[in-house]
């Protein structure tokens, strides 16, 4: 019996979760993350091939995807709820009723407040982990009745808040502010950075950028090569109206800061993002040209293997490192 906090609350075998990724993490990478013993996510526009701001038509793909992945899998899975602000969050109430009326096992919360959905979700059965990226909302979260919270770090590729707090600090922060499980995220994708996690007081920790370079992931197959191409200084942090993105340097990113310095206005600034969305990279393949959230640990990744054979190794390198580590501390005894 697991005393992992995380596997425990989650009913899974290692406490390694597929961050949400919008277009990417389908219900390929969802079950196959799953089956492995981890947790995989659907993300928001999970299956869809194309832009479509229909809310019915984008919660009916959600259930879809929903039956998708319980017809690969019978373990536990999470979906993504963007909460989102004002009108927009037409799309999350959407999804959530969907979430209700599925049962699904569990739901990852973020962008938005931790007191809008808690409640409801709860009272439907679902396990409730809400993303922040500081102590004081972890804080908030707790509060609304979550049942733990991820904290995503700088490093974090997608979008986050506007602080600039690195999963080193924000974790052993967020752990000392909170008594539920915490998750950390933002800058993991291997066995090292699974450890460091831990160490620093999270239950389980929080993968997407090394996600994407997998064979189920549904990146475009241009985007998962620039990802292998990617070397240490490889993102640029965009700063957008609502919050910042990291996403992979490229073409696209070095006309948008070269946009920002020519003193472009806010709505040039808007339409050359739309102009150059992330659905242009990961479903049209425009891997230069468009923007791809990816975060720092870009430059780690050197292949795209299965996700099971991702999860395994990574375990492997834990239990290797872990074990290398305790005799060398052995020294100090
Ligand atoms: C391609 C991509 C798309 C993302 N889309 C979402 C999303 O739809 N919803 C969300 O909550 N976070 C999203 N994120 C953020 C991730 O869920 C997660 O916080 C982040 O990937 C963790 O950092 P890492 O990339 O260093 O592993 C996205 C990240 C990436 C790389």
């Amino acid at each position: 019996m697991t005393k992992n906090r995380i596997c425990s609350l989650l009913g899974i075998r290692y406490p390694i979760i597929q961050a949400p990724m919008n277009w990417v993490s389908g219900a390929a990478l969802t079950a196959a993350v799953s089956s492995a013993g981890g947790m995989g996510t659907l993300g928001p526009n999970a299956g869809a091939h194309k832009i479509n701001p229909d809310v019915e038509a984008t919660g009916e793909l959600a259930r879809q995807q929903i039956h998708k992945v319980r017809s690969l899998t019978d373990k536990p899975f999470a979906v993504n709820v963007t909460v989102g602000f004002g009108e927009d969050m037409k799309y999350s109430k959407k999804i959530v009723n969907v979430l209700v009326e599925e049962q699904v096992p569990v739901a990852i919360v973020s962008v938005g407040r931790p007191d809008v959905y808690t409640e409801t979700l709860k009272k439907a059965g679902i396990k409730v982990l809400h993303a922040v990226s500081t102590a004081r909302h972890a804080q908030k979260a707790q509060e609304a009745g979550v049942d733990g919270v991820v904290c995503e770090g700088f490093e974090a590729g997608g979008h986050k808040g506007f602080t600039e707090l690195t999963t080193f600090v924000l974790t052993p922060m967020v752990a000392d502010a909170v008594d539920i499980p915490v998750v950390a995220g933002g800058g993991i994708g291997d066995g090292r950075g699974v450890l460091a996690a831990l160490a620093l007081g999270a239950d389980g920790i929080y993968m997407g950028s090394r996600f994407m370079a997998t064979q189920e992931s549904e990146s475009h197959d241009n985007v998962k090569q620039a990802l292998i191409r990617a070397k240490d200084v490889c993102t640029v942090s965009v700063p957008k109206a609502f919050m910042l993105a990291r996403d992979l340097q490229n073409t696209f990113t070095e006309k948008f800061q070269a946009l920002q310095k020519s003193g472009a206005s806010k709505e040039q600034l808007i339409r050359y993002l739309e102009e150059h969305n992330p659905y242009r990279a990961q479903h049209l393949g425009e891997s230069a040209d468009a923007e791809i959230h990816c975060g720092q640990v870009g430059g780690l990744i050197n292949d795209i293997p299965p996700a099971t054979e991702l999860i395994e190794s990574i375990i492997a390198d834990l239990k290797k490192r872990f074990a290398a580590l305790e005799k060398e501390m052995g020294v100090f005894a």
